[in-house]
């Protein structure tokens, strides 16, 4: 007779057996780093996260260091924002700084700085490009995009991922990098990326939320799985080297269709909402969050991603090290 449960008698053996396992060197764990001096502020809707200024970032940079993780995703909070979302592209916008002190430190030196390209941060209105008439305007923001992709290269990111959705970018950012001179700069394109409600916490940590409308018109919507195949085939052909799909926990099946259909490797991205959610019933006690993280970051695994982003990477680290 069959029976499943003789490979399930012992850790031993169920060990042996396991199909995907999680790795700290495909952690991303994402900053926020915010303008001003000697700054931790933490966001209320994301327990365990905080903006910090640049003086103070060896605090988070040295945890995550020490925790073993190889690569952070910035995410820059600038002093003004105007309606062109110029301190995006401003060389000694927020970014770039951080940017700039993480490299010229010894021992953040070996990090993966990924940076991630967006003028949402940087808008006054919030949304992700240009507006004009209430419109968002695609053609004209990429030159803003490029721009920014190449000040960050210039600033020493190691990675550009492009995250506001436009048609094209990802072309207009491969053609700028390699005019300057970047041609070695990888581009980790936000390609399936849906206009979701989970987005909420993070545009209180990135002050981003659209001062009007919603972004419906430039980011996937929730019903679409084909559509977003031909987003990522699209990304490819303009250039894209790594591809992220978000949200992630209620779009496993957008990240095992793409893994399924190309080789490239795909970072999910755990997003706020997914990570308040589970903070929110772990201190309630309602769940167990070891658990549940293990379990959620190897559903994504197993869903087919390599990397995946998240805010419990400080904790899934430290919980991988310690094992089963
Ligand atoms: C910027 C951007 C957003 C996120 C990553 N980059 C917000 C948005 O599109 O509104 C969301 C990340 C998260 O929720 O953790 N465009």
């Amino acid at each position: 007779m069959e029976r499943m449960r003789r490979l399930r008698v012992s850790p031993a053996m169920r060990s042996m057996v396991r199909e995907n396992h999680l790795r700290v060197d495909e952690l991303i764990c994402p900053i926020f780093v915010i303008e001003g001096q000697n700054l931790c502020i933490p966001v209320d809707s994301m327990p365990g996260i905080c903006q910090y200024s640049i003086d103070r970032l060896p605090e988070e940079l040295d945890r995550i260091v020490e925790a073993g993780i190889r690569s952070v995703l910035l995410f820059g909070i600038p002093a003004r924002k105007d309606e062109a979302g110029s301190g995006a592209y401003d060389d000694q916008g927020i970014v770039q700084q951080a940017v700039r002190f993480i490299k010229s430190q010894e021992k953040y030196r070996d990090l993966i700085v990924i940076a991630d390209v967006c003028l949402c941060e940087y808008t006054s209105h919030g949304h992700c490009g240009l507006v004009k008439e209430g419109i968002i305007l695609n053609d004209e923001t990429l030159p803003l995009l490029a721009r920014t992709a190449v000040s960050y290269a210039g600033a020493g990111a190691d990675i550009i991922a492009p995250s506001d959705m436009m048609d094209n970018r990802v072309k207009a950012i491969r053609e700028a990098l390699d005019e300057n001179g970047f041609v070695n700069i990888p581009i980790m394109a936000y390609s399936a990326k849906f206009a979701s409600g989970f987005y909420g916490p993070f545009r209180d940590a990135a002050h981003s939320a659209p001062g009007f409308g919603d972004r419906k018109t430039y980011q996937m919507d929730p019903a679409n799985g084909r559509e977003a195949l031909r987003e990522v085939e699209e990304d490819l052909l303009e250039g894209a080297d790594l591809i992220i799909a978000k949200p992630a926990m209620a779009y496993m099946d957008i990240i095992k269709d793409i893994t399924t259909s190309y080789n490239v490797p795909v970072a999910a991205y755990n997003v706020s909402g997914e990570y308040s959610m589970v903070k929110a019933a772990a201190k309630n006690g309602w769940i167990d969050e070891k658990k549940i993280v293990m379990e959620i970051l190897v559903g994504f695994k197993r869903a087919g991603a390599k990397m995946i982003i998240t805010y419990h990477a400080l904790d899934a680290a430290k919980w991988i090290r310690e094992g089963e």
